[in-house]
């Protein structure tokens, strides 16, 4: 959550360059946002209320500054206000300070340090942060006094500070993700690579308890438990900044729908003895568990049933913050499978963190290179989605179900007949993701537009699918919408239907349609305006948006037309689709 952002170097246009980074991670928080420059041995800046898209170069008048560092909030600890937006100062505004994450004893740390006499002007954590360093300053250098206010602050945080008349930038992180971009002779910080791209794909991560100082000559990096330096290897980042653009796309979200067209392809780009040895890591384990957040979670419930029905695996599912409940039965011939578009959320790190304390083994199945869980991991299997910047997650969506897919085959012994599925229901979502099928879609959406509820229903793994709807239609359109398994509807939830309810039915080609459609008389009776998602029509559906028969893969083809449903609900309801309200895509706070 939040963006964070830094330029270090010979350009003199530091804040705006850093207005126009912070604008690339908006994604990750959108209540409002603030930069803080240095320039002739003082600290200027600039916070507002709201998005930084809407800033134009020249609202703020900013002296010319080649070092800057800047902050787009989702806030956690006060209001959406200016006074609560960062950067966070001192008393003296010699001080300027951003931060990712939370600080759990801030309001002790707070309390004595008012006692001691500094005036505080927020009511976020992060302000505490400033004024413990401030105050340690008085005996000690700016990097001892970061590295003491390090060791006294408790949660999880990404912080970045520069002082008035010191050309540097210290960072420090302990849970919340800082990458460094090393230019030609300058240095870029940010909570997420997309901020950087254009500049460079030469990156260092800033791990746990670590802190790095950056001058116009280098990136020093320290240990912070051993308080030792130590080297990094720099690393490449394969992405385009090209890939990270909307191109002519009028939001993130439907080119990343439409992204679709290839992405099962690219996720199935895995080496085949990897999966081989993953399967058979599976085969082994002394009970695998499957965790992830939000979607990432309904893709880890959908995987239950293509390893039962597939591999014939018992693999168990929690959601990441769940997970510290149900963490007595790890054992360490365990075998976690995290799943995660970010790599960062910290719900499913904290699983991962219990896991492996238990001495259980941790494959991660990720989109982003690099990332924390990519790091921490036994295992890691890319999906090489490319950069996913919409908050409502699409292409990442799919093709994590597709590596699952092919886990599970390969726990079959059948590796080569998953690809073969997938690489059919490839061609099958390139064939049906076109203009008319967007216009059925469309249709579907103007009609539904104004309800307050809709339901969607699913058996097996449109089970699964129906939860994940839900969510999509949750955070794009505002509607209310539920999923259940459908058998379920008559032990209560169909006591919600009247009459035009929508009902949207999610339907295989298996022995699971004749009970869904069942399902479907039933709430029909009842006065529900059915809209199946099936490969063939049924005279219960009030609407049909026909999908390709995809078998086994048909998880992967029903969620899609529910993501377009989703975008034209938004923009039907006049919400903005890439930045929904009160989300974030990174979701780095528990
Ligand atoms: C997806 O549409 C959501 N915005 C959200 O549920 C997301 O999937 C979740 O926060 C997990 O994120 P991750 O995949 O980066 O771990
Ligand atoms: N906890 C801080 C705040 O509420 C930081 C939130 C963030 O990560 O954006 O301001």
């Amino acid at each position: 959550m939040c963006g964070i952002f830094a330029y270090l170097g010979p350009k003199t246009n530091a804040p705006e360059l850093v207005i126009e980074g912070l604008k690339k991670l908006e994604y990750r928080g959108y209540d409002s946002w603030g930069v803080a420059a240095q320039a002739n041995n003082r600290i200027d800046s600039c916070k507002k209320v709201g998005k930084i898209s809407a800033y134009q170069v020249g609202d703020h008048n900013f002296a010319a500054s080649s070092l800057a560092i800047g902050h787009s909030r989702w806030a956690t600890h006060g209001g959406v206000t200016e006074a609560n937006a960062h950067p966070h100062f001192n008393a003296d505004h010699s001080l300027a300070l951003v931060h990712n994450g939370i600080i759990e004893n801030y309001a002790e740390i707070r309390a004595d340090l008012e006692s001691k006499g500094h005036k505080f002007v927020s009511q976020t954590d992060t302000e505490s942060i400033v004024h413990l360093i401030d105050f340690h300053l008085k005996s000690m250098s700016l990097e001892e006094a970061v590295k003491k206010a390090m060791s006294e602050m408790h949660g999880r945080y990404a912080i970045l500070l520069i002082k008035a008349d010191e050309q540097k930038i210290i960072a420090a992180r302990r849970g919340s993700p800082l990458i460094i971009g090393i230019g030609q002779g300058e240095f870029f910080v940010g909570s997420d690579i997309p901020a950087f791209l254009e500049y460079t794909n030469q990156v260092n991560y800033l791990d746990d308890d670590q802190m790095v100082i950056i001058d116009q000559e280098k990136a020093q990096f320290y240990d912070l438990k051993t308080n030792s330096p130590i080297e990094k290897r720099l690393i490449t980042i394969e992405w385009q900044a090209s890939q990270a653009e909307k191109g002519d796309y009028p939001h993130f979200m439907i080119k990343e729908i439409m992204e679709q067209k290839e992405t099962i392809r690219r996720a199935l780009e895995q080496d085949d003895q990897e999966i081989q040895k993953i399967a058979e890591a599976i085969k082994g384990a002394f009970g695998t568990y499957l965790v992830g957040c939000g979607t990432a979670g309904k893709v880890c419930l959908a995987a239950t049933y293509q390893f039962s029905h597939i591999g014939h695996r018992h693999v168990n599912f929690a959601v990441g913050s769940e997970f510290s409940s149900l963490q007595d039965f790890i054992k360490d011939r365990s075998l976690m499978i995290a799943v995660s578009q970010s790599g960062e959320t910290a719900d499913t790190l904290e699983a991962i963190h219990a896991a492996k304390s238990k001495g259980a083994k941790v494959l991660s199945i990720i989109n982003v290179k690099g990332s924390t869980m990519d790091r921490e991991s036994d295992f890691a299997l890319h999906i090489k989605a490319g950069p996913e910047k919409a908050v409502a997650s699409t292409k990442a969506t799919t093709a994590q179900m597709a590596v699952l897919t092919l886990l599970a085959y390969a726990c079959a012994g059948r590796l080569e007949a998953g690809k073969k599925l997938l690489l059919d229901t490839q061609s099958q979502i390139n064939d049906m993701l076109n203009p008319r099928y967007e216009d059925h879609i469309r249709t579907l959406a103007d009609q539904i537009a104004k309800v307050e509820s809709m339901y969607i229903i699913g058996k097996g793994v449109n089970y699964a699918i129906a939860l994940e709807s839900a969510i999509k239609l949750q955070e794009i359109s505002y509607i209310h919408a539920e999923g259940f398994a459908s058998g379920e509807l008559k032990h209560g939830p169909i006591a919600l239907i009247s009459q035009s309810t929508p009902v949207i039915a999610l339907i295989s080609n298996d022995q699971s349609r004749k009970d869904v459609l069942n399902n479907c008389q039933e709430v029909k009776a009842r006065g529900a305006y059915v809209i199946g998602i099936a490969p063939e029509n049924d005279a219960v559906f009030d609407f049909w948006i026909k999908v390709p028969d995809a078998g086994e893969a048909q998880g992967i083809v029903n969620i899609i037309p529910i993501q377009l449903l989703a975008y034209h609900l938004g923009l039907l309801r006049k919400n903005d689709p890439d930045m929904p309200r009160n989300l974030a895509k990174s979701v780095t706070v528990k």
